[in-house]
Protein backbone atom coordinates (compact mmCIF):
# COMPACT_ATOMS: atom_id res chain seq x y z
CA UNK A 1 0.00 0.00 0.00
CA UNK A 2 1.06 3.47 -0.82
CA UNK A 3 1.73 6.16 1.55
CA UNK A 4 -1.24 8.41 2.34
CA UNK A 5 0.02 12.15 1.68
CA UNK A 6 0.67 15.09 3.67
CA UNK A 7 -2.55 16.97 5.46
CA UNK A 8 -3.09 20.62 3.66
CA UNK A 9 -1.53 23.26 6.02
CA UNK A 10 -1.25 27.18 6.18
CA UNK A 11 2.46 26.59 6.19
CA UNK A 12 2.05 26.42 1.87
CA UNK A 13 1.57 30.23 0.98
CA UNK A 14 0.18 29.27 -2.34
CA UNK A 15 -3.14 27.29 -0.74
CA UNK A 16 -6.65 28.21 0.16
CA UNK A 17 -5.85 27.03 3.65
CA UNK A 18 -2.86 29.59 4.06
CA UNK A 19 -5.56 32.15 3.16
CA UNK A 20 -8.04 31.17 5.57
CA UNK A 21 -5.96 31.04 8.22
CA UNK A 22 -3.62 34.11 7.14
CA UNK A 23 -6.93 36.22 6.13
CA UNK A 24 -10.61 34.96 6.63
CA UNK A 25 -10.57 33.38 10.00
CA UNK A 26 -9.50 36.73 11.78
CA UNK A 27 -12.49 38.40 9.57
CA UNK A 28 -14.68 35.79 11.27
CA UNK A 29 -13.75 36.48 14.82
CA UNK A 30 -13.57 39.86 14.35
CA UNK A 31 -17.60 39.50 13.03
CA UNK A 32 -18.23 37.28 16.12
CA UNK A 33 -16.26 40.33 18.48
CA UNK A 34 -18.57 42.82 16.85
CA UNK A 35 -21.79 40.82 17.11
CA UNK A 36 -21.36 39.85 20.64
CA UNK A 37 -20.61 43.74 21.56
CA UNK A 38 -24.14 44.51 19.90
CA UNK A 39 -25.83 42.03 21.71
CA UNK A 40 -24.30 42.90 24.89
CA UNK A 41 -26.96 45.33 25.82
CA UNK A 42 -29.65 43.69 25.06
CA UNK A 43 -29.52 40.33 26.87
CA UNK A 44 -32.63 40.74 28.62
CA UNK A 45 -34.53 42.05 25.98
CA UNK A 46 -33.43 38.96 23.74
CA UNK A 47 -34.35 36.27 26.70
CA UNK A 48 -30.77 35.46 27.30
CA UNK A 49 -30.84 36.53 30.94
CA UNK A 50 -33.56 37.90 33.15
CA UNK A 51 -33.08 41.48 34.69
CA UNK A 52 -32.10 40.07 38.11
CA UNK A 53 -28.74 39.11 36.06
CA UNK A 54 -28.22 41.89 33.71
CA UNK A 55 -24.84 42.80 35.12
CA UNK A 56 -23.26 39.72 35.41
CA UNK A 57 -24.53 38.73 32.53
CA UNK A 58 -22.79 42.12 31.06
CA UNK A 59 -19.78 41.21 32.26
CA UNK A 60 -19.38 37.83 31.61
CA UNK A 61 -20.14 39.17 27.42
CA UNK A 62 -17.23 41.42 28.29
CA UNK A 63 -15.25 38.44 29.34
CA UNK A 64 -16.08 36.40 26.27
CA UNK A 65 -15.31 39.21 23.85
CA UNK A 66 -11.94 39.53 25.61
CA UNK A 67 -11.23 35.89 25.38
CA UNK A 68 -12.04 35.95 21.48
CA UNK A 69 -10.07 38.84 21.28
CA UNK A 70 -7.20 37.32 22.80
CA UNK A 71 -7.16 34.38 20.33
CA UNK A 72 -7.42 36.87 17.26
CA UNK A 73 -4.34 37.98 18.75
CA UNK A 74 -2.66 34.07 19.18
CA UNK A 75 -3.84 33.33 15.58
CA UNK A 76 -2.08 36.16 14.05
CA UNK A 77 0.91 36.09 15.96
CA UNK A 78 1.36 32.25 15.21
CA UNK A 79 1.31 31.46 19.11
CA UNK A 80 1.17 27.97 19.77
CA UNK A 81 -2.22 25.98 20.74
CA UNK A 82 -2.91 25.91 24.03
CA UNK A 83 -5.08 23.43 26.97
CA UNK A 84 -8.92 23.98 26.84
CA UNK A 85 -9.65 24.75 30.05
CA UNK A 86 -13.46 23.61 30.82
CA UNK A 87 -14.85 20.95 32.27
CA UNK A 88 -17.03 19.92 28.98
CA UNK A 89 -17.01 15.94 27.88
CA UNK A 90 -14.76 16.73 24.88
CA UNK A 91 -12.26 18.61 26.68
CA UNK A 92 -9.83 15.52 27.64
CA UNK A 93 -10.12 14.69 23.67
CA UNK A 94 -8.90 17.86 22.41
CA UNK A 95 -6.22 18.31 25.28
CA UNK A 96 -4.94 14.87 23.87
CA UNK A 97 -4.80 15.41 20.39
CA UNK A 98 -2.55 18.57 21.67
CA UNK A 99 -0.40 16.11 23.71
CA UNK A 100 -0.05 13.73 20.91
CA UNK A 101 0.61 16.49 18.14
CA UNK A 102 3.46 17.07 20.60
CA UNK A 103 4.80 13.70 21.04
CA UNK A 104 4.64 12.98 17.56
CA UNK A 105 6.36 16.18 16.05
CA UNK A 106 8.38 17.69 19.56
CA UNK A 107 6.70 20.78 18.93
CA UNK A 108 3.41 21.99 19.78
CA UNK A 109 1.13 22.54 17.30
CA UNK A 110 0.59 26.43 15.74
CA UNK A 111 -1.57 28.19 13.25
CA UNK A 112 0.47 28.67 10.29
CA UNK A 113 1.90 24.72 10.33
CA UNK A 114 -0.23 22.34 11.79
CA UNK A 115 -2.56 20.90 9.21
CA UNK A 116 -5.26 23.53 8.49
CA UNK A 117 -8.42 21.24 9.51
CA UNK A 118 -7.05 20.87 12.91
CA UNK A 119 -6.23 25.02 13.22
CA UNK A 120 -9.85 25.77 11.47
CA UNK A 121 -11.49 23.74 14.08
CA UNK A 122 -9.82 24.69 17.18
CA UNK A 123 -10.54 27.97 16.22
CA UNK A 124 -14.28 27.79 16.52
CA UNK A 125 -13.85 25.10 19.78
CA UNK A 126 -11.86 28.16 21.17
CA UNK A 127 -14.63 30.45 20.44
CA UNK A 128 -17.36 28.11 22.36
CA UNK A 129 -14.72 28.18 25.01
CA UNK A 130 -14.96 31.72 25.40
CA UNK A 131 -18.49 31.11 26.21
CA UNK A 132 -18.35 28.11 28.12
CA UNK A 133 -16.40 29.36 31.45
CA UNK A 134 -19.60 32.09 31.98
CA UNK A 135 -22.66 30.80 33.92
CA UNK A 136 -25.39 33.25 32.61
CA UNK A 137 -24.48 33.84 29.03
CA UNK A 138 -23.00 29.96 28.53
CA UNK A 139 -24.70 28.96 25.57
CA UNK A 140 -25.02 32.39 23.66
CA UNK A 141 -23.87 31.61 19.87
CA UNK A 142 -22.35 34.51 18.61
CA UNK A 143 -23.40 33.16 14.54
CA UNK A 144 -27.05 33.06 15.53
CA UNK A 145 -27.69 36.33 14.11
CA UNK A 146 -26.24 35.81 10.64
CA UNK A 147 -28.05 32.27 10.43
CA UNK A 148 -30.99 33.98 10.84
CA UNK A 149 -30.48 36.72 8.25
CA UNK A 150 -29.58 34.38 5.84
CA UNK A 151 -32.92 32.51 6.03
CA UNK A 152 -34.44 36.04 6.13
CA UNK A 153 -32.67 36.88 3.06
CA UNK A 154 -33.42 33.65 1.34
CA UNK A 155 -37.58 33.63 2.05
CA UNK A 156 -38.01 34.89 -1.46
CA UNK A 157 -35.67 31.15 -3.37
CA UNK A 158 -37.36 29.15 -0.94
CA UNK A 159 -41.59 30.41 -1.97
CA UNK A 160 -39.81 29.66 -5.49
CA UNK A 161 -38.49 26.38 -4.54
CA UNK A 162 -41.45 25.42 -2.98
CA UNK A 163 -44.02 26.50 -6.39
CA UNK A 164 -41.48 24.33 -8.10
CA UNK A 165 -42.07 21.44 -5.89
CA UNK A 166 -45.33 21.28 -5.81
CA UNK A 167 -45.83 21.68 -9.40
CA UNK A 168 -43.23 19.08 -10.04
CA UNK A 169 -44.96 16.43 -7.55
CA UNK A 170 -48.07 17.44 -9.64
CA UNK A 171 -47.30 16.58 -13.15
CA UNK A 172 -46.15 12.85 -14.16
CA UNK A 173 -44.57 14.13 -17.33
CA UNK A 174 -41.15 13.75 -15.99
CA UNK A 175 -39.52 10.44 -14.80
CA UNK A 176 -38.63 9.56 -11.25
CA UNK A 177 -34.80 9.61 -11.77
CA UNK A 178 -34.88 12.90 -13.77
CA UNK A 179 -36.63 14.03 -10.69
CA UNK A 180 -34.64 12.55 -8.54
CA UNK A 181 -31.28 14.19 -10.21
CA UNK A 182 -33.22 17.77 -9.87
CA UNK A 183 -33.47 16.92 -6.09
CA UNK A 184 -30.16 15.81 -5.50
CA UNK A 185 -28.63 18.77 -7.55
CA UNK A 186 -30.69 21.00 -5.58
CA UNK A 187 -29.20 20.03 -2.32
CA UNK A 188 -25.77 19.61 -3.58
CA UNK A 189 -25.95 23.67 -5.06
CA UNK A 190 -27.82 24.59 -1.66
CA UNK A 191 -24.27 23.86 -0.13
CA UNK A 192 -23.05 27.12 -2.17
CA UNK A 193 -24.65 28.77 1.14
CA UNK A 194 -22.28 28.81 3.85
CA UNK A 195 -21.84 31.83 5.37
CA UNK A 196 -18.11 31.09 6.57
CA UNK A 197 -17.10 31.67 2.43
CA UNK A 198 -19.53 34.35 1.67
CA UNK A 199 -19.06 36.24 5.23
CA UNK A 200 -22.75 36.71 5.34
CA UNK A 201 -24.04 37.57 1.51
CA UNK A 202 -26.11 36.09 0.16
CA UNK A 203 -27.44 35.63 -3.91
CA UNK A 204 -31.02 34.23 -4.32
CA UNK A 205 -30.39 31.63 -5.94
CA UNK A 206 -32.43 29.61 -8.55
CA UNK A 207 -34.78 31.93 -10.21
CA UNK A 208 -35.56 29.07 -12.61
CA UNK A 209 -35.11 26.19 -10.84
CA UNK A 210 -35.23 23.62 -13.87
CA UNK A 211 -32.74 25.55 -15.86
CA UNK A 212 -30.58 26.81 -13.67
CA UNK A 213 -29.88 23.33 -12.88
CA UNK A 214 -29.28 22.34 -16.54
CA UNK A 215 -26.59 24.67 -16.60
CA UNK A 216 -24.53 24.27 -13.32
CA UNK A 217 -24.60 20.47 -14.62
CA UNK A 218 -21.43 20.91 -15.98
CA UNK A 219 -19.78 22.48 -13.42
CA UNK A 220 -20.36 18.81 -11.48
CA UNK A 221 -16.52 17.79 -12.21
CA UNK A 222 -17.10 13.55 -10.81
CA UNK A 223 -20.92 13.09 -10.61
CA UNK A 224 -22.10 9.80 -9.31
CA UNK A 225 -25.95 10.56 -9.16
CA UNK A 226 -26.65 7.70 -11.76
CA UNK A 227 -25.24 4.90 -9.32
CA UNK A 228 -26.89 6.86 -6.33
CA UNK A 229 -30.44 6.29 -8.34
CA UNK A 230 -29.60 2.61 -8.89
CA UNK A 231 -28.96 1.80 -5.13
CA UNK A 232 -32.05 4.45 -3.47
CA UNK A 233 -34.67 2.65 -6.29
CA UNK A 234 -34.02 -0.52 -5.11
CA UNK A 235 -35.92 0.48 -1.54
CA UNK A 236 -38.84 2.16 -3.98
CA UNK A 237 -40.10 -1.67 -4.26
CA UNK A 238 -39.11 -3.62 -0.66
CA UNK A 239 -41.60 -2.72 2.29
CA UNK A 240 -38.76 -2.27 4.72
CA UNK A 241 -38.36 1.39 3.11
CA UNK A 242 -35.02 3.42 2.98
CA UNK A 243 -32.85 3.79 6.45
CA UNK A 244 -31.48 7.26 5.46
CA UNK A 245 -28.85 9.66 7.88
CA UNK A 246 -28.26 12.49 6.60
CA UNK A 247 -25.29 14.38 8.12
CA UNK A 248 -26.17 17.91 7.80
CA UNK A 249 -24.17 21.16 6.96
CA UNK A 250 -25.60 24.96 6.90
CA UNK A 251 -28.56 26.18 8.10
CA UNK A 252 -30.82 28.29 6.71
CA UNK A 253 -31.34 27.82 3.13
CA UNK A 254 -29.33 25.17 2.72
CA UNK A 255 -31.42 22.82 5.22
CA UNK A 256 -34.49 24.00 3.02
CA UNK A 257 -33.15 22.10 0.00
CA UNK A 258 -32.15 18.60 2.19
CA UNK A 259 -35.48 19.05 3.45
CA UNK A 260 -37.03 19.10 -0.18
CA UNK A 261 -34.94 16.52 -1.48
CA UNK A 262 -36.42 14.27 2.16
CA UNK A 263 -39.51 15.26 0.94
CA UNK A 264 -39.14 13.96 -2.35
CA UNK A 265 -38.09 10.69 -1.35
CA UNK A 266 -41.14 10.54 0.97
CA UNK A 267 -43.20 11.24 -1.87
CA UNK A 268 -41.73 9.04 -4.42
CA UNK A 269 -42.08 5.79 -1.92
CA UNK A 270 -38.52 5.50 -1.66
CA UNK A 271 -38.97 6.07 2.06
CA UNK A 272 -42.02 4.83 3.34
CA UNK A 273 -44.16 4.41 6.89
CA UNK A 274 -40.99 2.36 8.10
CA UNK A 275 -38.16 4.73 7.47
CA UNK A 276 -36.67 6.92 9.90
CA UNK A 277 -34.93 9.57 8.90
CA UNK A 278 -31.76 10.87 11.19
CA UNK A 279 -30.15 14.24 11.04
CA UNK A 280 -27.03 14.85 12.24
CA UNK A 281 -26.05 18.06 13.73
CA UNK A 282 -23.50 19.76 15.42
CA UNK A 283 -23.43 20.60 19.25
CA UNK A 284 -21.78 23.92 19.53
CA UNK A 285 -21.59 27.03 16.79
CA UNK A 286 -19.42 25.91 14.42
CA UNK A 287 -17.86 27.29 10.90
CA UNK A 288 -20.71 30.15 11.16
CA UNK A 289 -23.54 28.59 9.37
CA UNK A 290 -23.50 24.72 10.49
CA UNK A 291 -26.68 24.00 11.54
CA UNK A 292 -27.45 23.14 15.50
CA UNK A 293 -30.46 21.80 16.92
CA UNK A 294 -31.48 24.97 18.18
CA UNK A 295 -31.21 26.32 14.90
CA UNK A 296 -32.76 23.69 13.36
CA UNK A 297 -36.03 23.82 15.08
CA UNK A 298 -35.88 27.94 14.61
CA UNK A 299 -35.91 27.64 11.24
CA UNK A 300 -39.59 25.27 11.28
CA UNK A 301 -40.41 28.05 13.57
CA UNK A 302 -39.49 30.88 11.33
CA UNK A 303 -41.61 29.24 8.02
CA UNK A 304 -44.93 28.60 10.15
CA UNK A 305 -44.89 31.59 11.38
CA UNK A 306 -47.47 33.39 9.26
CA UNK A 307 -45.49 36.81 8.93
CA UNK A 308 -42.64 35.62 7.75
CA UNK A 309 -43.30 34.30 4.43
CA UNK A 310 -46.40 35.23 1.91
CA UNK A 311 -46.66 31.70 1.12
CA UNK A 312 -49.27 29.38 2.35
CA UNK A 313 -47.47 26.09 0.88
CA UNK A 314 -44.33 26.97 2.57
CA UNK A 315 -46.26 27.20 5.87
CA UNK A 316 -47.99 24.18 5.29
CA UNK A 317 -44.59 22.52 4.37
CA UNK A 318 -42.58 23.33 7.50
CA UNK A 319 -45.73 22.38 9.68
CA UNK A 320 -45.60 18.87 7.85
CA UNK A 321 -42.06 18.85 8.81
CA UNK A 322 -42.64 20.17 12.40
CA UNK A 323 -44.72 17.27 12.69
CA UNK A 324 -42.47 14.42 11.96
CA UNK A 325 -39.90 15.22 14.63
CA UNK A 326 -43.17 15.35 16.90
CA UNK A 327 -43.96 11.86 15.56
CA UNK A 328 -40.41 10.35 15.72
CA UNK A 329 -40.38 9.84 11.92
CA UNK A 330 -37.17 12.44 11.64
CA UNK A 331 -34.81 12.53 14.43
CA UNK A 332 -32.60 15.40 15.30
CA UNK A 333 -29.29 13.82 16.96
CA UNK A 334 -26.55 16.09 17.99
CA UNK A 335 -23.00 14.39 18.97
CA UNK A 336 -19.50 15.91 19.84
CA UNK A 337 -17.55 13.94 17.30
CA UNK A 338 -18.29 16.33 14.78
CA UNK A 339 -17.04 19.22 16.25
CA UNK A 340 -13.61 17.27 16.76
CA UNK A 341 -10.44 17.92 14.82
CA UNK A 342 -10.56 13.87 13.51
CA UNK A 343 -11.12 13.07 10.22
CA UNK A 344 -13.88 10.34 9.68
CA UNK A 345 -11.49 7.65 9.83
CA UNK A 346 -10.73 8.32 13.65
CA UNK A 347 -14.61 7.60 14.29
CA UNK A 348 -14.83 3.72 15.52
CA UNK A 349 -12.41 4.64 17.85
CA UNK A 350 -12.87 8.16 19.07
CA UNK A 351 -16.69 7.75 19.68
CA UNK A 352 -17.72 3.97 18.70
CA UNK A 353 -21.57 4.62 19.55
CA UNK A 354 -21.80 6.90 16.79
CA UNK A 355 -20.34 4.66 14.09
CA UNK A 356 -22.72 1.96 15.00
CA UNK A 357 -25.49 4.67 15.02
CA UNK A 358 -24.68 5.33 11.37
CA UNK A 359 -24.31 1.66 10.16
CA UNK A 360 -27.75 0.68 10.88
CA UNK A 361 -28.73 2.92 8.05
CA UNK A 362 -28.77 2.29 4.22
CA UNK A 363 -27.03 5.01 3.08
CA UNK A 364 -25.60 8.15 4.74
CA UNK A 365 -25.78 11.56 2.72
CA UNK A 366 -22.71 13.58 4.05
CA UNK A 367 -23.62 17.79 3.11
CA UNK A 368 -20.58 20.06 2.44
CA UNK A 369 -17.62 20.76 2.28
CA UNK A 370 -15.96 20.39 6.05
CA UNK A 371 -17.08 16.71 5.47
CA UNK A 372 -15.65 16.21 2.18
CA UNK A 373 -12.52 17.74 3.92
CA UNK A 374 -13.36 14.85 7.34
CA UNK A 375 -14.39 11.92 4.79
CA UNK A 376 -10.68 12.49 2.84
CA UNK A 377 -8.83 13.76 5.75
CA UNK A 378 -8.01 16.85 4.34
CA UNK A 379 -4.91 15.41 2.80
CA UNK A 380 -3.09 16.66 -0.42
CA UNK A 381 -4.31 13.53 -2.64
CA UNK A 382 -3.97 13.49 -6.15
CA UNK A 383 -6.87 14.43 -8.25
CA UNK A 384 -6.94 11.01 -9.75
CA UNK A 385 -7.14 9.06 -6.42
CA UNK A 386 -10.26 6.45 -5.86
CA UNK A 387 -12.88 8.67 -3.81
CA UNK A 388 -12.68 5.20 -1.74
CA UNK A 389 -9.22 4.71 -1.01
CA UNK A 390 -9.23 8.16 0.02
CA UNK A 391 -11.91 7.25 3.04
CA UNK A 392 -9.04 4.84 4.43
CA UNK A 393 -11.46 1.99 5.49
CA UNK A 394 -14.33 4.64 6.94
CA UNK A 395 -17.46 2.94 5.41
CA UNK A 396 -20.03 2.57 7.95
CA UNK A 397 -22.71 1.55 5.18
CA UNK A 398 -23.08 2.91 1.58
CA UNK A 399 -22.13 6.86 1.73
CA UNK A 400 -22.55 9.52 -0.36
CA UNK A 401 -21.10 13.11 -0.63
CA UNK A 402 -23.02 16.34 -2.04
CA UNK A 403 -20.37 18.87 -2.06
CA UNK A 404 -19.87 22.09 -3.67
CA UNK A 405 -15.87 22.59 -3.41
CA UNK A 406 -14.75 25.24 -1.21
CA UNK A 407 -11.03 23.77 -0.50
CA UNK A 408 -7.64 22.46 -1.98
CA UNK A 409 -9.23 18.52 -1.48
CA UNK A 410 -10.09 17.01 -4.06
CA UNK A 411 -10.26 13.20 -5.47
CA UNK A 412 -12.04 10.83 -7.48
CA UNK A 413 -11.49 12.28 -11.00
CA UNK A 414 -10.52 9.57 -13.19
CA UNK A 415 -12.05 10.58 -16.17
CA UNK A 416 -9.20 11.63 -18.65
CA UNK A 417 -10.83 14.37 -20.19
CA UNK A 418 -11.90 15.87 -17.41
CA UNK A 419 -8.50 15.71 -15.81
CA UNK A 420 -7.53 17.56 -18.89
CA UNK A 421 -10.29 20.08 -18.56
CA UNK A 422 -9.48 20.90 -15.32
CA UNK A 423 -6.34 22.71 -16.47
CA UNK A 424 -8.21 25.23 -18.39
CA UNK A 425 -10.11 25.97 -14.99
CA UNK A 426 -9.31 29.45 -13.49
CA UNK A 427 -6.49 29.10 -11.03
CA UNK A 428 -8.97 29.35 -7.89
CA UNK A 429 -11.45 27.44 -9.17
CA UNK A 430 -11.09 25.26 -5.53
CA UNK A 431 -12.60 28.07 -4.04
CA UNK A 432 -15.49 29.59 -5.09
CA UNK A 433 -17.82 26.91 -4.42
CA UNK A 434 -19.15 27.23 -8.50
CA UNK A 435 -17.27 23.27 -9.00
CA UNK A 436 -18.78 20.30 -7.15
CA UNK A 437 -18.87 16.83 -6.76
CA UNK A 438 -21.43 13.77 -5.95
CA UNK A 439 -19.65 10.88 -4.66
CA UNK A 440 -20.61 7.31 -3.91
CA UNK A 441 -18.58 4.85 -1.88
CA UNK A 442 -20.84 1.65 -1.96
CA UNK A 443 -20.72 -1.23 1.25
CA UNK A 444 -20.48 -4.80 -0.40
O1 LIG B 1 -14.04 28.64 2.56
C1 LIG B 1 -13.98 27.42 2.88
C2 LIG B 1 -14.56 27.09 4.16
O2 LIG B 1 -14.66 28.06 5.13
C3 LIG B 1 -13.72 25.97 4.59
O3 LIG B 1 -12.88 26.38 5.53
C4 LIG B 1 -14.70 24.97 5.03
O4 LIG B 1 -14.26 23.73 4.65
C5 LIG B 1 -15.92 25.39 4.32
O5 LIG B 1 -15.82 26.67 3.93
C6 LIG B 1 -17.18 25.23 5.03
O6 LIG B 1 -18.08 24.94 4.06
P1 LIG B 1 -19.24 23.97 4.28
O7 LIG B 1 -20.26 24.76 5.00
O8 LIG B 1 -19.67 23.58 2.91
O9 LIG B 1 -18.73 22.80 5.06
MG1 LIG C 1 -20.81 24.64 6.96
Amino acid sequence: TTRAPEPHSAKDKDTFAYKTVAHRLPVILTKAIDTTCRRLKSLVESGVVSSDHRLDAEQEMKDSIGRMAKLRNELQTDKPFVELVSTAPDVHIWNRCLSDHMSEFRCEPKWFTTSWLYAECYLYRRVREAFQLTQYVNTFDPFSESKEEALKSSIHAIEVLTEFMRTSFATKDTDIETEFTRFIELSLWGNKCDLSLSAGSQTNQFANPTQDLIQMRDFIIDNHTKQLWHFVDTYRSSSDGLQLSLVLDNSGFELFTDLCLIEFLETSGILNDKSVVKFYVKSMPWFVSDVMTKDFHWFLRYLCDDSNTHSSAVKELAHKWTHNLKTGKWLIIDDHFWTLPHDFSQMKTISPQLYHSLSESNLIVFKGDLNYRKLTADLKWDLSVPFDTSLRGFLPTTLCSLRTIKADVVVGIQDKQMLQKIHTFADNWRETGDYAVIQLAIKQ
